[in-house]
């Protein structure tokens, strides 16, 4: 397995690009299974979770051609409505095919996923949601069936708590069925409103996308499309994070800063300088650090995908900083790491009290999630001496080469394989 070598103390400076997000690459290959016409999709990451689900596509039938950051969908001709355990365990958003399959082919089998190291996850909204359009839901054998022989038809569904790809698998699943839908508590992360967009552009009927009330009227079909994925501002904010932790002075481009409002604020609040340079560029340098709590909300709040990467922050801050996960039961695995590194954290339940700044010593540590995953990166980058950081597959699912990007701005940083 890989890990990275990383000798902290180098402040980051120059430019670092933002890639495609894959939180949005995602359910866009997943609804390319919608159309009968090829669909090309760019700005796609080469990241381990985008060729997961080309996998998956590739063993439901459907042609994939991949160029550069093009993708090429053709799901002409769909052979299977089964997305296997084998590839699910792997990928918990391969459960994004289950709205589109039952739309499009009125049946899909769908390994459950199980559990995840961040929580529970249990997709029981986008069941009960798929139910609400009339599908018909068994579970056996560790897999989902959903059937619809007849088609889907639209419905009114309220869900129980805001999911992301809750409300992404049942947009997907209303464009093709019969009639209107109306989602209301959906989610309003601007995946969803990226999917939307690229859904219109195939022909679909959707209103209110970005706002907790979504309405879909259905459509007969959908037809092919090309569209541009949406900036990766989980990838954006981790690399703002590291342009302050280091005290540096780094210029993040091809990012949306309306998308990182929330980080922004909390950057500025804790003494850091961000300045919007350009048209989707944004500049931070920052010189002492002060504590600021945070709390985890769904989207526009604080993104549960930067908690970890905040909490590193935090522990070069001055003062006690009060960090509280909302989202997830089980998010701060890459508190005990950054322990060993020589971090002052104290757990409580869902929250975690952090006090700084501590000098943070290099160590062996081990990754637990993607978003762990960087946390611990960027203690690195601050930590005196070396630290080796185990399992770093958990990164290479979200981040394309971060290594190579953080080289360029002056991170001593290697893999080693
Ligand atoms: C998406 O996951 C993202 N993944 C996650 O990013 C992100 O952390 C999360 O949204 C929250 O922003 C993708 O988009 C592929 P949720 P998702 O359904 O949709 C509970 C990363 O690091 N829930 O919004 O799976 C659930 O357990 C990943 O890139 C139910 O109870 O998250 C959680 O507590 C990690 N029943 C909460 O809702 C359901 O049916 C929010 O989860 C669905 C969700």
């Amino acid at each position: 397995m890989d890990k990275f070598a990383i000798q902290g103390g180098v402040p980051l400076r120059g430019e670092i690009p933002t890639g495609g997000a894959k939180n949005s690459a995602l359910p866009a290959l997943a609804a390319c299974l919608l159309s009968e016409e090829p669909v090309t999709l760019r700005r796609i990451p080469n990241v381990r979770d985008i060729a997961t689900m080309e996998k998956l596509l590739r063993s439901l039938g459907a042609k994939v051609d991949i160029r550069g950051g093009a993708v090429r969908v053709d799901a002409r001709k769909l052979t299977s409505s089964e997305a296997p355990y084998e590839l699910v365990k792997t990928m918990r958003a391969s459960s994004l095919v289950l709205g589109p399959l039952a739309a499009r082919m009125g049946r899909a089998r769908v390994s459950l996923p199980g559990g995840c190291a961040i929580g529970a996850r249990p997709i029981n909204l986008h069941l009960s949601g798929l139910e609400q359009l009339g599908a018909v839901i068994r579970q056996e054998h560790g897999y989902i069936e959903a059937e619809a022989p007849g088609g889907l038809h639209g419905a009114y569904y309220t869900f129980d708590r805001i999911t992301v790809t809750g409300t992404e698998d049942l947009m997907m699943a209303a464009v093709l069925a019969q009639g209107e839908t109306v989602l209301e508590n959906a989610a309003r992360e601007p995946e969803v409103t990226d999917l939307a967009a690229l859904l219109t552009k195939m022909g679909a009927k959707i209103e209110g996308a970005g706002t907790s009330t979504i309405r879909i009227q259905g459509v007969g079909r959908l037809s092919g499309a090309e569209h541009t994925i949406i900036a990766d501002r989980i990838e954006a904010g981790t690399f703002l994070i590291a342009g302050a932790i280091t005290g540096g002075e780094l210029t993040v481009t091809g990012c949306v800063p309306e998308h990182l409002m929330a980080l922004i604020l909390k950057l500025r609040q804790a003494g850091a300088e961000v300045t919007e340079v350009g048209t989707n560029c944004l500049r931070v340098s920052a010189g002492g650090l002060k504590a600021v709590d945070v709390t985890t909300e769904e989207y526009p709040g604080f993104a549960t995908d930067l908690q970890a990467q905040y909490m590193a922050l935090m522990t070069q801050a001055e003062g006690i900083s009060l960090v509280t996960e909302t989202i997830f039961e089980n998010r701060f695995m890459h508190a005990l790491e950054l322990m060993r590194m020589g971090a002052n954290i104290r757990l409580d339940g869902r929250r975690a009290i952090v006090a700084g700044p501590s000098r943070l010593t290099g160590a062996a540590v081990i990754a637990s999630d993607l978003r762990a995953s960087a946390s611990l990166v960027l203690a690195a980058l601050v930590a005196s001496g070396e630290t080796v950081i185990d399992r770093v597959y958990h990164i290479d699912r979200g981040y394309e080469k971060i290594e190579d990007k953080l080289a360029r701005v002056g991170a001593q940083i290697r893999r080693l394989k």
